[in-house]
């Protein structure tokens, strides 16, 4: 039996990969003193109709529950971010900055950079209709990259804004009711074939394809660049009227994060939705909110294939792994002791490792060294003193048990 099509297991490389990413998402989210929270993996069907757009319900993983209702995987989490804002809104001072980890469900076809479970960290604020809001979230982002050891060479975020295209489609007398429509073709650009985007567009398609092809100007978008180079980010950023962005709730800016190669599919994505909770709300609420999510699919692939950030996952997830100390039982009547003195050891916090069964002496020093233990204890024929082993330097000396622990208060290759 394998996994399900798109689905991962995490072996423990793997999941050592997943902590170090994870890890690095936290302590940069805090560092702009965003607080962390979660919802359900499981949420009505509903939820997503309401303005999630039609790709997203297309690769919903739904069923029906023992009390019929329709229910979905959470494929994203700004639907549930926009209800649980709108049902507390009041409990929180703005503007509010909060950020999340998990994992979510898309049926998508098969492809590179795609699968149908991934994670992400989803970081957004509300109550602030002010660029300088979309500014910050920008320059989070950038940072939630360079975090790995990429710098301006490696991605690039491109910046857009819907109301440019919104404009454009006012301009051209498109009824409002297809204004997703036309912005889906859009979004799709590059990834369908030219005849394809031809024949959505009708009568569109000339002067669309016209702003594509050359590029648009947008004052407020200049002024989002001016707020990165403020802060020495500039350099990370372009301005790309060709990002739309395929979730239906955008109303204002929208970017999205690619490698510098364009090898691979977006990285994070995001924007202003400053309806979204006051739909949620039935209107009771109006609420401007803008946010992003970085997944973990991507982002791993653009690790491995940059030589200085897979090193670095591979120092920081090795280190990991690293045990304190390694209890080599040379007389099998000396366990007892041994086991006595390792629950010590780990009650105040060390990393302690030891033979299950009994094992050749020297084996055990090979199981010392693989697991790169700072120190080995050999409990034998010494009892009641232990031979402490510097693995790092080979030396030795007996120690009594009963100065055992103070013993190792003083040894600087220590953890703890
Ligand atoms: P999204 O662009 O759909 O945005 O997803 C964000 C990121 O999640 C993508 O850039 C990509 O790295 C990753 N991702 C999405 N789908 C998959 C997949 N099937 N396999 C692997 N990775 C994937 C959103 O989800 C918005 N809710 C983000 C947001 C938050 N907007 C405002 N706040």
């Amino acid at each position: 039996m394998q996994a399900l099509p798109g689905f991962r297991d995490f072996l423990p490389d793997a999941c050592a990969a997943r902590n170090y990413i994870f890890a690095r998402w936290r302590e940069v989210a805090r560092r702009y003193c965003f607080v962390e929270w979660d919802g359900p993996l499981l949420e009505p069907t509903d939820l997503y109709k309401k303005k999630s757009g039609a790709e997203i319900i297309d690769q919903l993983f739904k069923f029906t529950d023992k009390a019929e209702r329709e229910v979905a995987m959470r494929p994203e989490l700004t639907p549930t971010f926009a209800r649980v804002i709108a049902a507390h809104e009041r409990e929180f001072k703005k503007p509010l900055k909060w950020f999340s980890i998990g994992q979510f469900f898309r049926y998508e076809k098969q492809q590179r950079g795609r699968l149908r479970e991934h994670f992400q960290l989803n970081c957004d604020i509300v109550g602030e209709a002010a660029p300088a809001a979309d500014i910050e979230l920008l320059a989070l982002c950038i940072d939630l990259l360079r975090v790995f050891g990429f710098t301006e060479k490696d991605f690039v975020v491109r910046i857009s804004d819907r109301e440019f295209w919104t404009d454009f489609l006012r301009e051209k007398d498109v009824p409002p009711d297809r204004w997703d429509e036309v912005l889906q073709v859009i979004d799709k650009f590059g990834r369908e074939s030219r005849e394809k985007t031809i024949e959505k567009l009708g009568k569109l398609a000339n002067p669309v394809l016209k702003v594509l092809s050359e590029g648009g100007k947008s004052e407020k978008l200049d002024r989002l660049v001016d707020g990165l180079r403020d802060r020495g980010l500039a350099e990370f950023a372009d301005i790309d009227v060709r990002i739309v962005r395929g979730l239906a709730y955008y109303t204002g800016i929208v970017f999205e994060v690619f490698d510098r190669a364009g090898n691979l599919r977006a990285i994070a994505g995001g924007g202003r939705y400053d309806n979204l909770i006051g739909l949620l709300s039935n209107g009771a609420i109006s609420m401007p909110a803008v946010g992003f999510a970085v997944g973990d699919v991507v982002l791993g692939e653009l690790i491995n294939e940059t030589p200085h950030a897979r090193g670095a996952l591979q120092r920081a997830t090795a280190d990991d792994r690293k045990i304190d100390i390694y209890i080599v039982i040379a007389k099998e009547e000396r366990r007892a002791d041994a086991l006595a003195q390792i629950q010590q050891l780990r009650d105040r916090g060390y990393r302690v490792d030891y033979p299950l069964a009994p094992m050749k002496v020297a084996r055990q020093f090979q199981a010392a060294e693989e697991a790169r233990a700072a120190l080995a204890l050999l409990y034998g024929d010494e009892w009641p003193q232990v031979k402490v082993k510097n693995m790092a330097t080979g030396d030795q000396r007996l120690v009594p048990q009963d100065r055992l622990l103070a013993h190792l208060q003083a040894q600087p290759s220590l953890s703890s």
